[in-house]
């Protein structure tokens, strides 16, 4: 499922990020921002598994409930905080592609399980954030700013959703035209990008850092551009 970020998403969004290098390294408090503001969309993608219930005899922890049986974060309101300055997609380190493997694509995917591990049996359904793609909106024109996988559910469709969901949100909003901005050895994402329409807008000369390399500015036409009668 493909949903708006909740504030009880920050700290797996952010888990999410880390496991990925090749996305925007941000601090919370940016996805904070860009979420409270109204030209920000962050976008989650859901998926559902099976709370693990294990046989062994740890102490309960807080979240956790008799049997050991994990109980979901309650839900909270989105927050409106003030608005953030404008942030790019950053991605840091360079990393290589995983292979494709013959996992089922996103949208059966969420109602499979993960298997269980020795001594563990499955409890009742509970939610994962799996990923997420940030958006920032100004005027007609939107950047995709940071978005990344969780690297255990990569190729199995959850970026092209969360991109197809975040680009039919903004076209509805009048959004006219998508940019972004990748490493240009970040492969993967390029052909993802590609495969969505997104084309080369222009070359960034060694506009990242550590290491430097060069920027390719992509974009994307979802609605032709506004003519004056
Ligand atoms: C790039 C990234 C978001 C793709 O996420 P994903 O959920 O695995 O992508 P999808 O499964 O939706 O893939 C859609 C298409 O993108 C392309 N693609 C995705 N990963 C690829 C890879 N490793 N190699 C080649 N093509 C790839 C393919 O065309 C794929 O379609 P296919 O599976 O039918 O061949 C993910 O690899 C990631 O989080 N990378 C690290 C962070 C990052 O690079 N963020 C972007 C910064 S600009």
């Amino acid at each position: 499922m493909i949903r708006a970020f909740r504030d009880p998403d920050l700290a797996a969004v952010y888990a999410l990020q880390l496991k990925c290098p090749h996305a925007a390294q941000w601090c919370k408090e940016d996805y904070s921002l860009l979420a409270a503001d109204a030209h920000g969309m962050i976008l989650v993608a859901e998926i559902e598994t099976l709370a693990r219930v294990s046989h062994s005899a740890e102490p309960f922890s807080s979240g956790q409930q008799k049997g050991g049986t994990s109980v979901p974060p309650p839900e909270e309101p989105l927050f409106a905080l003030p608005s953030p300055g404008p942030r790019r997609l950053e991605p840091q380190a360079a990393r290589a592609g995983r292979d494709k493997s013959n996992c089922p694509p996103f949208e059966t995917a969420g109602l499979e399980p993960r298997p269980s591990r020795c001594g563990e049996e499955s409890g009742p359904e509970r939610s994962e954030v799996v990923g997420f793609a940030a958006f920032y909106r100004v005027n007609e024109e939107a950047e995709l700013r940071n978005l990344a996988v969780d690297p255990a559910h990569q190729r199995r469709g959850v970026a092209r959703s969360l991109l197809q969901e975040g680009i039919r949100r903004l076209k509805e909003s009048g959004v006219r035209r998508i940019f972004l901005e990748v490493r240009a050895s970040n492969h993967p994402a390029i052909t993802l990008y590609a495969s969505l329409g997104f084309r080369l807008h222009a070359t960034r000369k060694e506009y990242y850092q550590h290491p430097v390399e060069d920027a390719s500015l992509m974009a994307l036409d979802i609605l032709p551009p506004f003519k004056a009668p």
